[in-house]
């Protein structure tokens, strides 16, 4: 693995408040979550019981949408908002693939960046970097990125469950930034939280998020269109997570999330 931003071991982790990556690890069933994390992911749950499923109906979201690009060709990848490291993590989906798929996580939590590089350490095709999808012009400049990435061959951007913690300008302007700097034949992969699908319960669910830094803007599906705006949209538009080419049975389908896959011409 490339060694990158070593000296962010020193950061604070800030295990005092919760943190978006490690509620969503507890969801998912992992250890790497603190008693304000546990705290923030049991409300949403008492809320509503199928959060953690709609979690893992999100990953599995992300491995059929890789699967798409990889079979498609992609050999590139850049994961922002990554989160910490769970089954199934994109170099893995990927690299079934073909096994030199290149792969760049990015977030700002530097839990991520530190659990990251235990997952990685033998995997020279992958990295981890810690950045902000406010900030993209800086990420795409980063010297680590650009010696797996080549910004003139076509790229999958994975944006999954990250942009809900952004405003809408803050949204909009990324999926803008990657428009601009990827090579005709990218595409972006999109995953966001709504509350379409669950009316009378997602106002008190979103409060899961409101001792966290970012808060959350959950939006509709005309708004998570929106950022496709410029993107080619792939069927079958953007649909709830499960609903998104699903694989077998689509019995077990939480509403909580939207997806949608997008390619440049
Ligand atoms: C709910 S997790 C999603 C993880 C993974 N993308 C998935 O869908 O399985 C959201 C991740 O986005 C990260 N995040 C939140 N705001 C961010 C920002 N402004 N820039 C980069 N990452 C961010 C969090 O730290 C967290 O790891």
């Amino acid at each position: 693995m490339q060694q990158s931003d070593q000296g962010s071991d020193l950061t604070d982790l800030q295990t005092s408040r919760p943190h978006p990556a490690r509620i969503y690890d507890y969801w998912l069933g992992g250890k790497d979550n603190f008693p304000p994390d546990r705290e923030a992911a049991e409300h949403a749950i008492s809320v509503s019981a199928d959060i953690p499923a709609a979690a893992r109906e999100n990953r599995a979201f992300l491995r059929r949408a890789v699967q798409l690009v990889a079979r498609a060709g992609i050999r590139q990848f850049i994961d922002i908002g990554a989160g910490l490291p769970s089954p199934g993590n994109v170099h893995q989906v990927a690299q079934d693939v073909d096994p030199l798929a290149r792969v760049v996580y990015v977030d700002n939590d530097p839990i991520v960046l530190t659990h990251g590089r235990a997952l990685l350490s033998d995997n020279r095709t992958t990295t981890v970097l810690t950045g902000d999808v406010r900030d993209l012009d800086e990420l795409f400049e980063r010297p680590e990125l650009r010696e797996l990435v080549d910004l003139d061959e076509p790229v999958a951007v994975l944006l999954l469950a990250v942009l809900h913690f952004v405003t809408d300008e803050q949204a909009h302007e990324a999926v803008r930034r990657i428009h601009e700097r990827v090579a005709p034949g990218s595409y972006l992969l999109l995953s966001h939280s709504t509350h379409e699908g669950n009316p009378e319960r997602a106002a008190e669910a979103a409060k899961t998020w409101d001792k966290t830094a970012s808060g959350i803007r959950l939006r509709t599906r005309e708004q998570v269109t929106a950022l496709f705006d410029g993107w080619e949209l792939l069927e079958p538009g953007v649909d709830f997570v499960p609903l998104w080419r699903p694989e077998g049975s689509t019995e077990a389908t939480t509403r909580w999330m939207y997806a949608g896959a997008g390619r440049k011409n």
